[in-house]
C-alpha cells in the first residue's frame, strides 16, 4: 500500500464517517487517474498507427458528449461514451495496413476482415477493469438501426445508446474529413446523407440531436481538436 494511502477506518470510531468519505474520494480519484492514463496510452497507440485517427477520435468525443448530454445520459454512461468515442476504432490496430490504407474499394474478403475491428476492440478493452461496458459499446458501434449492421445485427433499442451515438458522429466525421485520396464532403451534403439514412442506418433521435447543434458548433469543435473547419468542409 502506498504511504499516502488513507487506511480503512475502524467502524464505530469517532472519525469513521470523515475518514471513510476521504478514503472513498481518494479511491475515486485514483480510479479516474488510471482511466485517463489508459485512454491516453491507447490514444497514443492510435496515433502511432494513423495520425489522423487521434484527431478524429478527439472530435468524436466532443460531439458525443454534447449528444449524450442532450439525450439525458447519466454520468456513468457519459464516461463510457467518452471512452467509446475516443477508442471505438482501437481494434484497427489488428487490421493489416494493406487493407486500412487501401485507397480504392475493398474486396469482399478484405471488407470481412475490416469488419472484425469492432470485435478486436471489444476483446482488448474488456480485459481492463472498469472498461467492460465501454468495450461492449465499442463492439456494437457498427450496428445499423434497421438491424442490417454488424457484428450482431442488433436493431433499434437493442443497440446500446452509446453505440448508436458513436455510429452517427463517426459516420458524419468520416464524411466531412478529407483523406489523401479524396476531399471531405461539404457540410450540407453530409447533413443530407445523415437525414437520408436516419431511421435505417442511424437512430433518428441521435441524428436530430446531433444536427441541432452541429452547424453552430462545427468551428469550435474542429478548433478544439487542433484542426480547422475549412479543411473539413
Ligand atoms: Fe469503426
Amino acid at each position: 500500500m502506498p504511504n499516502n494511502q488513507i487506511p480503512a477506518p475502524i467502524e464505530g470510531s469517532p472519525v469513521f464517517g470523515a475518514l471513510e468519505s476521504l478514503r472513498i474520494k481518494q479511491l475515486e480519484e485514483q480510479s479516474a487517474a488510471l482511466r485517463n492514463s489508459v485512454i491516453c496510452a491507447f490514444n497514443q497507440l492510435l496515433d502511432l498507427k494513423d495520425l489522423n485517427t487521434g484527431v478524429h477520435s478527439t472530435r468524436l468525443a466532443e460531439w458525443g458528449m454534447r449528444v449524450g448530454q442532450e439525450l439525458g445520459l447519466e454520468e456513468a454512461e457519459l464516461q463510457n461514451l467518452e471512452v467509446a468515442a475516443l477508442l471505438h476504432d482501437i481494434g484497427k490496430v489488428g487490421i493489416p495496413d494493406s487493407i486500412l490504407r487501401k485507397p480504392g474499394r475493398l474486396e469482399p474478403e478484405e471488407y470481412s476482415l475490416m469488419k472484425k475491428h469492432s470485435e478486436y476492440g471489444w476483446a482488448v478493452l474488456r480485459m481492463l477493469p472498469g472498461f467492460e461496458r465501454a468495450a461492449l459499446d465499442i463492439l456494437h458501434h457498427h450496428e445499423s438501426f434497421d438491424g442490417k449492421g454488424y457484428p450482431a445485427g442488433l436493431k433499434g433499442a437493442e443497440i446500446p445508446v452509446v453505440s448508436r451515438i458513436v455510429c452517427v458522429i463517426d459516420a458524419f466525421d468520416a464524411m466531412v474529413s478529407s483523406r489523401p485520396y479524396r476531399k471531405g464532403l461539404p457540410f450540407e451534403e453530409a447533413v443530407r446523407r445523415l437525414n437520408e439514412s436516419s431511421g435505417t442506418q442511424f437512430d433518428p433521435e441521435v441524428v436530430q440531436s446531433f444536427l441541432s447543434f452541429a452547424e453552430a458548433e462545427m468551428s469550435p469543435v474542429f478548433a478544439a481538436a487542433g484542426t480547422s473547419v475549412s479543411s473539413a468542409l
